[in-house]
């Protein structure tokens, strides 16, 4: 009987090794014990490895290393056997793997699926939570997986949160991304993650909001997110009483009576036939268009053009401003003057990429008053704000974001219907019928501050309040 302790759990070159030599020297699967070293201190110390002459070696399909890479991390302590003996039998038959039904390539394939599909479940549910503070500032999740999979699956976590310093603990692995490369460590015990986070509870209202029970397919479900992920994931809380609610929400939509539509979203004629809906870039693109040509209040009159809304059409953040100010109005693009460096400077310190994010104002047209050369900057009136805010809303209609931050008075009032105190409601996250709002300062107040102090003061709390919006994000992204 041969022993071969490998060096760890995943050590596909000492099994690649080992194999090699004993078939080489003939040793057929039943005469092999396999083991890992951590795993058995006495089979370790028996551990033997035949002679073999380097020189002499074989080849093996492609497809056979690929698969026995993947299959080699399935928990499964027979797997190291179950490779040698799929080894020796495609010495003997090399289109072995081209025979979909030999037990053998069956059982291999199967530990390599059963592995696929728990790196899927984790790319899918890691939640990640804030640690530490300043410098030390990372995401770190919990994830306790049914296989070896930590190195396997961390390429994707470097892609999707290539932005933010991060640190996925398992109890077998660790793995630590600080921007540019992953280090792995040992395995660590789940007290050393935070169990909890302060966006936790945004993350489980927005959940809760987006949970549709007329689309609830409880079976489904649970095979798309089997119940040993549950103590990991924060919404997990929510499920069982959403379930429970469903039927009865599901029978109370049904019931209520289709709200008519509002009078600018009614059509003028039905089209002969239903067209497709158009993609969101097409709706965004026509909505331009149509409101270059609105004469729904005065303001066209003296601005030089509308200035509509810009980004990108699936931006998860539509940010508001009041109206275009002098160089907007100009340029034909929102937040391109003073106030629009302000904007950018405090996007940036909160780490949101303005790229990434769709920015347009409550009010599309300029309103000013001519004092000399320059156009002195008016307050819109509250039917102004009303007759642009079809303009608002098609917007939120067509990009569909999940958090619109409203920035200063006026746009506070068009995104949440009402006049809305600023100082009483900023640094929360307020509901909308299919978003979150966060109200904030306008930039430009920041602008007109007297002193010194009093700007630094209230820059540092805008830039909290987008920091908010950063976290949101990133909770987004993470789930
Ligand atoms: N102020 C705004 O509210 N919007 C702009 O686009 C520029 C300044």
């Amino acid at each position: 009987m041969h022993v071969i302790a490998l060096a760890t759990e995943t050590d596909f070159e000492g099994w690649r090794d080992a194999a090699r030599a004993l078939a080489l020297n003939d040793i057929s699967p039943n005469d092999v014990t396999w083991t890992v070293a951590s795993r058995d201190d006495e089979l370790f110390a028996a551990s033997t490895l035949p002679e073999f002459d380097p020189r002499h070696t074989f080849s093996v399909p492609v497809a056979f290393v690929e698969l026995a890479h993947v299959a080699i991390l399935n928990r499964d302590p027979e797997r190291f056997a179950r490779l040698y003996r799929l080894l020796i039998h495609l010495r003997q038959q090399p289109h072995l793997m081209d025979i979909s039904t030999d037990s053998d390539v069956v059982r291999v394939q199967g530990l390599a699926k059963e592995v696929r599909r728990d790196e899927h479940k984790m790319h899918a549910f890691v939640r990640f939570r804030e640690f530490g503070r300043d410098d030390d500032f990372r995401f770190v999740a919990w994830f306790e997986p049914s296989h070896y999979i930590v190195e396997l699956a961390a390429p994707f976590f470097e892609q999707r949160f290539a932005d933010m310093a991060w640190s996925i603990l398992t109890p077998d692995r660790c793995a630590h991304w600080n921007g540019h490369k992953t280090v792995f460590t040992e395995g660590a015990v789940k007290s050393a993650a935070p169990s909890s986070d302060p966006l936790e509870d945004i993350w489980r209202t927005y959940y809760a909001n987006i949970f549709n029970p007329a689309r609830l397919k409880i079976k489904a479900m649970q095979t798309e997110m089997p119940k040993k992920y549950w103590r990991n994931l924060p919404e997990a809380s929510l499920i069982e009483p959403l379930i429970a609610k469903a039927g009865r929400i599901t029978q109370t939509m049904i019931n209520r009576e289709a709200p008519a539509p509002r009078p600018s979203r009614q059509r003028k004629e039905e089209p002969a036939m239903a067209s497709p809906a158009p993609i969101k870039s097409e709706r965004l693109a026509a909505l331009r268009a149509e409101a270059a040509d609105c004469r729904a209040c005065p303001l066209w009159k003296d601005a030089t053009q509308t200035v509509f809304g810009e980004g990108p059409s699936h931006a998860p953040i539509m940010l508001v401003g009041e109206q275009p100010g002098d160089k907007e109005d100009l340029a034909g693009k929102p937040f391109v003057g003073p106030a629009g460096q302000v904007l950018n400077r405090a996007l940036e310190e909160a780490g949101i990429d303005r790229d990434k994010v769709y920015v347009t104002n409550a009010v599309k047209h300029f309103k000013f008053v001519p004092r000399g050369k320059i156009r002195l900057h008016q307050k819109p009136s509250t039917p102004e704000i009303k007759a642009c805010r079809q303009w608002y809303e098609r917007e939120l209609a067509a990009i569909k974001p999940a958090l619109v931050v409203a920035m200063g008075a006026t746009a506070a009032q068009s995104v949440l219907g009402k006049i809305t105190p600023i100082g009483k409601n900023r640094g929360y996250l307020i509901d909308l019928d299919e978003a979150k709002a966060l109200v904030t300062v306008h930039p430009s107040y920041l602008l007109r501050l007297p002193d010194a102090e009093a700007k630094e003061r209230e820059y540092a709390n805008f830039v909290r309040d987008l920091k908010l919006a950063a976290a949101f994000l990133h909770k987004l992204k993470a789930a």
